[in-house]
């Protein structure tokens, strides 16, 4: 019998400090920079994101958006025997944020990683767990995407500090008789590292070379609509599917723009595709499950869909997850 994995239950996690454009108007306005809700509006989609208090770290939000994936695939955490975590806004340089959220979740024994894709880091957790389980080491995954992006913000950069959130999703992957992750795509290109990065690091006790995120939109921007398109056509064709298959887009949440420019060229209406960046803003890795758990909640996505998972980030990283959910 063929062996494959299927995701059986979705859960997220926001911090409940909700900023709105207002709130950001203000915010910068204390340090003499201009900005605009209609601006951040018209240019992103972004109304609102959420920050964490201080002392809350990514294992906080990425061990309850867990917990309530467990509860809503009826999945006991002594069944768990692997977890990712996609996060570039670990609690620590080591050991892995996964570690501590095993530990918080009261599970010992299984392996536990992170994995560092920035933006497409949830694509690419999903993609390993799928793998793992389809060669039979591994019968059920937690697979979470877990971000305190506030962390890295230059509030003294209105081009970065507006865009981006806290949050965490999870989903359960789960080994199945029946096809659930139906296709996956990878990839990087290294040659635009210093386009979206976090240039510091430790050295000696001391943050060497600047510890906030830089971006040049512009360019993130248009190897986004490139790629995002080129990674939707190859994982519908290594799965036999067409576009017209696809019941859902969910895809990371950068920017609406974007996003439309996916659909538009994948000729899908908007109202198929989860949209979720207005509220929560760019939350790194932890949009796109984040995304789908709200469109499992809110009654959109329906057992037996097809959703198309696709993001990309810093690295420069891209990819696709197709999945009959
Ligand atoms: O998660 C990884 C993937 N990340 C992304 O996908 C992000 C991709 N990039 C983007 O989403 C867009 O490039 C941005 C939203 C970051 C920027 O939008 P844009 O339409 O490319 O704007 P721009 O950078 O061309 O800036 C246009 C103007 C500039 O003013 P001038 O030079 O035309 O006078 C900026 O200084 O908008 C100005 N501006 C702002 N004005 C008010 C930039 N940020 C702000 C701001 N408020 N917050």
């Amino acid at each position: 019998m063929t062996r494959y994995a299927r995701i059986t239950g979705t859960g997220s996690c926001l911090p409940p400090r909700q900023l709105t454009n207002a709130d950001m108007v203000d915010l910068l306005a204390k340090r003499q920079i201009e900005t605009s809700d209609e601006w951040i509006v018209e240019r992103t989609g972004i109304r609102a994101r959420h920050f964490v208090d201080d002392g809350v770290n990514a294992s906080d939000l990425g061990a309850e958006a867990a917990r309530r994936a467990m509860a809503a695939a009826g999945a006991q955490p002594s069944e768990i025997d692997l977890i990712i975590v996609a996060t570039s806004t670990p609690d620590m340089v080591f050991p892995a944020t996964a570690a501590i959220i095993q530990h918080k979740l009261g599970i010992a024994g299984c392996p536990v990683f992170d994995v560092q894709a920035v933006c497409s880091g949830f694509i690419y957790a999903l993609s390993v767990a799928d793998a793992m389980i389809k060669a039979g080491s591994v019968s059920k995954a937690l697979v979470i995407g877990a971000e305190v992006f506030s962390r890295l913000l230059d509030f003294n950069d209105r081009t970065t500090c507006v865009l981006f959130g806290d949050g965490a999703g999870a989903v359960v992957l789960e080994a199945s008789d029946r096809p659930g992750i139906l296709a996956s795509a990878l990839h990087a290109d290294g040659q635009h590292v210093g386009i979206l990065c976090v240039p510091g690091h430790v050295n000696g006790g001391q943050v060497l070379g600047d510890p906030l995120l830089k971006m040049d939109g512009q360019a993130v921007f248009k190897l986004a609509v490139g790629v995002l398109h080129d990674v939707a056509k190859e994982v519908l064709q290594k799965a036999g599917r067409t576009e017209a298959d696809i019941d859902w887009l969910v895809p990371h949440q950068a920017n609406i723009r974007i996003m439309a420019s996916t659909a538009r060229k994948l000729r899908m209406s908007m109202d198929k595709v989860v949209v979720t960046v207005d509220q929560h803003g760019n939350t790194s890795a932890a949009s796109i499950p984040l995304a789908l758990d709200h469109g499992v909640r809110a009654g959109q996505i329906k057992p037996g869909d097809t959703l198309l998972l696709e993001g990309v980030g810093g690295g420069f990283t891209w990819g696709a997850v197709l999945v009959d959910f």
